[in-house]
Formats: C-alpha cells, sequence, structure tokens
C-alpha cells in the first residue's frame, strides 16, 4: 500500500487515500477549467495554513492563468470552533474586477468562508467563487455558505493529514485519516 510508508499510528482510520484525493484534484481541475473563459484570469485565493497542499496540487491541473494568493484567518482553537474570526493576514492583491476563487481545505461550520465571503465582496470582484477538498455539511451552522467546488463530503469526525491538523501536526500525510479519540479531548 502507497500509504505504509507513512503509517502513522495516531490515525485510527484512512478515509481518503492519497489516489483517492489526487485523483479527485484532476477531475476538479477540470470542472474548474470549464467553469471560467479561457482567457479569464484567475487569483487563487489560499486560505492558511491548511489549504496550501491542496492549492499546490489543484493549482496543476487548472489551465487558466492564475496568480497565487494568500491570506490567514483565525477560526479554530484544537478541534472545535471558538467563534471568532480574524483576519492575521489579509491578501496582497487588489482583487476589484478580477475573478477571485478561494481555495479552503475544509467546510465545517461555514463562519471562516462566510466571514471571508462578506469581506472580500466589499472589494468588488468580477467573481467569487469557493473550492474547498471537504465538506463536513452535518456541521454546517452558517446554511447559505456552500462550495462552488468540492472535492468529498466527510463524515461529523475530525481528520486531519493533507493539510488539515490537529495543533498544526499531521499537515504533511499524504492521505486524509482519523485522529485517535484519545488524542484530543
Ligand atoms: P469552519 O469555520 O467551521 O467552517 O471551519 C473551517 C476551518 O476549521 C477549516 O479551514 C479547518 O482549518 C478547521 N477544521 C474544521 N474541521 C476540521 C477537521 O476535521 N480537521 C481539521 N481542521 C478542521
Ligand atoms: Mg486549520
Amino acid at each position: 500500500m502507497e500509504e505504509e510508508h507513512v503509517h502513522n499510528n495516531d490515525i485510527s482510520e484512512v478515509i481518503l487515500t492519497e489516489k483517492q484525493i489526487q485523483d479527485r484534484i484532476k477531475e476538479m481541475g477540470e470542472e474548474i477549467t470549464k467553469a471560467y473563459n479561457e482567457d479569464d484570469d484567475i487569483i487563487m485565493l489560499c486560505v492558511l495554513r491548511g489549504a496550501v497542499l491542496f492549492m499546490s496540487d489543484l493549482a496543476r491541473e487548472i489551465n487558466l492563468p492564475v496568480v497565487f494568493d494568500f491570506m490567514d484567518v483565525s477560526s479554530y482553537e484544537g478541534t472545535s470552533s471558538s467563534g471568532m474570526i480574524r483576519i492575521i493576514k489579509d491578501l496582497e492583491e487588489n482583487i476589484e474586477g478580477r475573478n477571485v476563487l478561494i481555495i479552503e481545505d475544509i467546510m465545517d461550520t461555514g463562519l471562516t468562508l462566510k466571514h471571508v465571503i462578506d469581506l472580500l465582496k466589499t472589494r468588488e470582484p468580477a467573481s467569487l467563487k469557493v473550492a474547498t477538498l471537504l465538506d463536513k455539511p452535518d456541521r454546517r451552522v452558517e446554511k447559505e455558505v456552500s462550495a462552488d467546488f468540492n472535492g468529498f463530503e466527510v463524515p461529523d469526525k475530525f481528520v486531519v493529514g493533507y493539510g488539515l491538523d490537529y495543533k498544526e501536526k499531521y499537515r504533511n500525510l499524504p492521505y486524509i485519516g482519523v485522529l485517535k479519540k484519545e488524542l484530543y479531548t
């Protein structure tokens, strides 16, 4: 198995293998490429830090001129939402009249994305779309936010790997797994 060389004893169950993730990202790249005009330039806006791996793999599957930008917002402490969202690092580009594609690792309550979308809308982009790798619909609080492009729906379990962390660890796992319950409270 491709996972063996990175087997991690803190993971109770692998829910998405490296191959499943990479195959889906290829499809998403095609979907996204088709959703725009071929000469549209796109600002891929990575929400730090969890979406870094997804952004870098997805970008290589999008056949459009893209620009990278990054923003950092605080949302989570440990495994539950603090309800507080704060902009730690704003993006660098002027997005007025431009196509912005927000890249997120997971949409959980939706509070983070709602806040980011509301903020970016005030800057009047030509278009504003969202691509998330994972969606945990059971936990949604902000019912009106949804992803234009989503990789996978996941059950209401705390997952790590492929960018997603628990206290900043496990981001480098190439697959997504459930963290053993005894490791967090
Ligand atoms: P939301 O604001 O509740 O939608 O949460 C979004 C952020 O919470 C994501 O960008 C993740 O950083 C984090 N998050 C939510 N669920 C998980 C999870 O299962 N594992 C790791 N991080 C998560
Ligand atoms: Mg996070």
